[in-house]
């Protein structure tokens, strides 16, 4: 690596992201279903219709996960609490041993002197309220309320901060209009919905989180660099219409109390009613934003298609192993845009950056080059974003483990420590040695 901790400021802090669904093992300790379990059990959705029945089994191996974070010299951890985990059917009887759980998890992070980064919704959407509508049901805000309140309550005391979501883009766009994540849909007047009742449920949970005094609440949001894909003007505005729907729905609504025209033209009359009456909830304050980064998109005009008429296109550049264009550069561009656009001094972390590679596992380790260059990149894109003003305040590697990579399941490894998924074998990679190395040299 090409930094240390000299590199940045003293409060900057360094971690890795994992999240329930991904690592835990959802078949264990009484939690219920969720629309990922029954997405996964239908055919052609997910690759070799993979699920999150045992994943990492983190939930039995936690304390040696942790002690591996801890042995890379990392500063704080980020991971969810699942809601189907605490509320099996999403509201009523509560599952104890879900509720212990992530107690002992919580004192495990801080017996380690890590500090705990909690995420309220990392898409451990119960099936029970899926029956109901699940994000296109605006009740979704009051149900994710009442379980911000129980988890709160109970791990509320021990923990460093709070996300209401992650990758509200995903949890709505990539999930209820492309279809490639559970749900499953294909209609926009579900996505107009579940793009507005995923706000509403953010500002919900901020709310609740207030009243309870909960300290350092805000949310993680995805963004990409969208660029044109040629230098037409066709180009240029399907472009933009991208950035609007990917880049600045979210952070509009939350930081401005409003949503790009360009994109409200586009879902017409398919808003929920009255949606103007809760910007104001929406766009109470945060106290930091989580912002996840991975790649750029090439966009050209696809006249030929409905709304938004936009298409992806060929991208020259290096790929990871989902075909993602690596482009550190984007980064650098949307931390400083964000903060002079849209958050000013708010403190940022970025919340989750990494790649997938096609790790080889041999007697020596795993030697993954390409995954340590990215690291660098991104992490000296961050560098130059604190030079041109932007208050960052950490940066946590996607993922821990190599884990449950959604639609592309087991098949798409992110880690820094491998998982050999029939033993349950955690190998840290030649990746994971060179950012302890870089960490451990200090200020
Ligand atoms: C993000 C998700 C995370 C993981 C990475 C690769 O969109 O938040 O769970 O799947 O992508």
């Amino acid at each position: 690596m090409q930094f240390t901790r000299a590199d940045f400021p003293d409060d900057f802090i360094f971690g890795a992201a994992t999240a329930a669904y991904q690592i835990e093992g959802h078949s264990f300790g009484g939690a219920g279903s969720t629309h990922w379990d029954t997405f996964a059990a239908t055919p052609g959705n997910v690759f070799g219709a993979h699920d999150g029945a045992v994943a990492c089994d983190h939930y039995h191996r936690f304390e040696a996960d942790l002690d591996l974070l801890q042995s890379a010299g990392m500063d704080a951890y980020r991971f969810s609490t699942s809601w189907a985990r605490v509320l099996p059917e999403g509201r009523g009887q509560v599952n104890e041993e879900g509720l212990d759980f992530y107690d002992r998890l919580v004192d495990a992070i801080l017996a380690r002197g890590l500090k705990p980064f909690q995420t309220l919704y990392h898409w451990e959407m119960p099936s029970a309220l899926a029956d109901l509508g699940g994000w296109t049901n605006r009740d979704v805000a009051q149900w994710f309320g009442d379980f911000t309140d129980i988890i709160m309550a109970r791990i509320g005391d021990r923990i460093e901060s709070v996300a209401t979501l992650n990758e509200p883009w995903c949890v709505s766009f990539l999930s209820h209009f492309l279809g490639h994540h559970a749900p499953g849909k294909r209609d926009i007047r579900a996505t107009a919905r579940a793009m507005h009742h995923v706000n509403l449920a953010h500002g919900e949970a901020m709310a609740r989180l207030r009243a309870r005094g909960q300290k350092n609440c805000g949310i993680v949001l995805n963004f990409e660099h969208s660029q044109p894909g040629n230098d037409t003007p066709e180009a240029q505005a399907a472009a933009e219409l991208q950035d609007a729907i990917y880049n600045q729905w979210f952070i509009g609504a939350i930081a401005k109390g409003s949503y790009p025209q360009r994109v409200l033209d586009g879902f017409g009359q398919h808003m929920p009613k009255d949606w103007q009456a809760d910007m104001e909830l929406i766009s109470q304050p945060i106290d930091w934003l989580g912002v996840n980064y991975y790649t750029r998109n090439l966009i050209v005009p696809a006249p030929e298609l409905p709304w938004p008429s936009i298409n992806v296109t060929a991208d020259p550049l290096p790929k990871t192993d989902m075909g993602w264009a690596i482009f550190p550069e984007g980064l650098r561009n949307i931390l400083g845009r964000l903060s002079k656009d849209y958050v000013g001094d708010m403190p940022i972390y970025v919340t989750e950056n990494g790649m997938a590679w096609n790790d080889t596992l041999t007697d020596e380790g795993v030697d993954d080059p390409a995954r340590t260059d990215y690291i660098n990149g991104h992490v000296l894109a961050v560098k130059e974003a604190i030079e041109a003003g932007a208050n960052m305040k950490g940066f946590f590697y996607w993922s821990l483990l190599d884990n449950y990579e959604w639609a592309f399941g087991y098949d798409k490894r992110f880690g820094i420590v491998h998982v050999d998924y029939e033993t349950q074998v955690r190998t840290p990679k030649a990746s994971f040695h060179a950012l302890a190395q870089a960490l451990k040299t200090n200020r």
